[in-house]
């Protein structure tokens, strides 16, 4: 088949280097950026008189019937014609005639893929904040049930101090609200727009580069014309705003597979979301929670590609260049399924009535507690922490705990004991005096509960 740039050339190519250089395969679908760029560029050609107002109407009469084709299935893809902007223009001069050659006046696929990318990258940037958005609100409304719900919260995975179960769902909250600022801010960088760089020099065309960026949507357009060609700092933020987002999906999953084990027994998943095993019968297995917390893997790799690929890479457009697309490609579909399938395992799953009895397993979760009493009676708060842990030792020595000690076993320990030290360290007055901004304490979460909702209401 004859290329497009054949020209030069007089042996045909090999068809193994042909299969091995095509990118047709994946990166047909930015068809739809690739046609939307083009009418745009077209548009513009014909306003600067670059070429005819009727050449103009001819090629972009084509392109929407090619955007007909792909969108019907019909469109069929050629190997041979490397990629999507040639599988087009290809497609174009069938169509229209010679005159579909004229597209490409004063711009290569070089600078023209750049914008393909950025124009994706811009609307699944921008579906992936409004997917974070429903998490986050559906997270909101799950910790709104759970104001009064206490839970060991943990350091080291040892119960540490008693916390509300919404308090510790708003945490995952503030991830998520990070998550979409790194986003926006990324797409700030994304919106840039390429054109009139053509190869890597610009163009001697009279062409008008701000009239494409307003047609396209596009705040502003890059500055330098071989930057714009060999920049894919957007491609590697956006992968690694993605990667940062599945971390804190994957720690979340890690408590998720957790909570729901017998050990736990804090939450119930839905049948929907979950598997059975097919040789033990028992066996509800949260899947959902374990396969997006291991595809989190993946965004991590195609991060670790993109850094790879572009790693001493010289100015300006290389080849290389070729496998940026299915790394960014698997990112984006990644991320949208995870946070579609978190949402619905969230939404479906049931958190328990926690009995308190099991949350203190351990009989000393407000053991901090006791030590804030002791310095409150003026102890300095060292001499506090080491009689608590007398306490402590005394009651895993007596097989007992901070509930059932008695108020004479205190005071032999220490006279700064009063009787109102029972009152103090029970769990509902420990998550209570947490009554500091950022908190733990129920009107605090309620504070930050207020706040989110506004926030993601907006
Ligand atoms: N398919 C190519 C890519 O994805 C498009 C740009 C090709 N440019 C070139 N000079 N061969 O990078």
């Amino acid at each position: 088949m004859k290329k497009p740039w054949s020209g030069r050339f007089k042996q045909s190519t090999d068809t193994l280097m042909e299969e091995f250089s095509a990118s047709i395969s994946f990166d047909q679908r930015l068809y739809a950026y690739d046609i939307a760029g083009s009418i745009a560029h077209c548009q513009m050609l014909a306003k600067c008189k670059i070429i005819s107002q009727t050449d103009s109407k001819k090629i972009i009469g084509g392109l929407k019937r090619i955007l007909k084709e792909f969108e019907s299935g019909k469109f069929k893809c050629d190997d041979r014609l490397e990629d999507i902007h040639m599988n087009i223009e290809c497609r174009l001069t069938k169509l229209v005639g010679s005159v579909g050659g004229k597209l490409h006046t004063a711009r290569s696929r070089n600078d023209q893929v750049c914008l393909d990318i950025r124009l994706y990258l811009r609307n699944e940037g921008q579906e992936v904040v409004k997917l974070i958005t429903a998490l986050a609100k559906t997270l909101l409304e799950v910790a709104s049930k759970h104001t009064d719900t206490i839970i060991p919260g943990f350091t080291h995975m040892q119960q540490a101090q008693p916390i509300l179960l919404a308090h510790h769902l708003l945490a995952y909250i503030e991830m998520l609200v990070r998550d979409q600022e790194r986003m926006q801010d990324t797409l700030k960088r994304i919106n840039i727009m390429p054109l009139g760089s053509a190869a890597l020099a610009g163009t001697g065309f009279p062409i008008d580069r701000k009239y494409v960026a307003k047609l396209l949507n596009f705040p502003k357009i890059s500055h330098n014309s071989i930057d714009a060609v060999s920049d894919r700092d957007f491609s590697i933020e956006f992968c690694s705003t993605v990667a940062i987002l599945m971390m804190h999906l994957s720690r979340f999953c890690e408590e998720i597979v957790l909570w729901s084990s017998s050990e736990f027994d804090w939450l119930e998943l839905s049948d929907s979301y979950t598997t059975g095993s097919s040789i033990m019968p028992q066996k509800k297995n949260p899947d959902a929670a374990e396969l997006i917390r291991g595809k989190s893997a993946r965004t991590y790799g195609n991060l670790m590609s993109l850094l790879t690929l572009m790693k001493s890479l010289p100015l300006a457009y290389n080849k290389d260049l070729q496998e940026d697309k299915e790394p960014i490609f698997d990112t984006v579909d990644t991320a949208k399924i995870s946070l579609l399938i978190f949402n619905r395992m969230i939404k479906s799953a049931r958190f328990k009535k926690i009995p308190l009895h099991r949350v203190d397993i351990s009989g000393f979760l407000t053991a901090t507690d006791m030590a804030d009493y002791l310095a409150e009676k003026g102890v300095p708060f060292r001499l506090a922490h080491e009689i608590t842990g007398q306490t402590v030792a005394y009651c895993i020595k007596n097989k007992k705990n901070l509930e059932n000690i008695t108020f004479k076993e205190l005071k032999n320990i220490s006279s700064k004991f009063g009787k109102d030290i029972f009152e103090y360290i029970t769990l509902f007055s420990s998550v209570q005096r947490k009554n500091v901004y950022g908190g733990t304490a129920k009107n605090q979460v309620e504070v930050q509960i207020a706040r989110l909702k506004k926030k993601l209401n907006n």
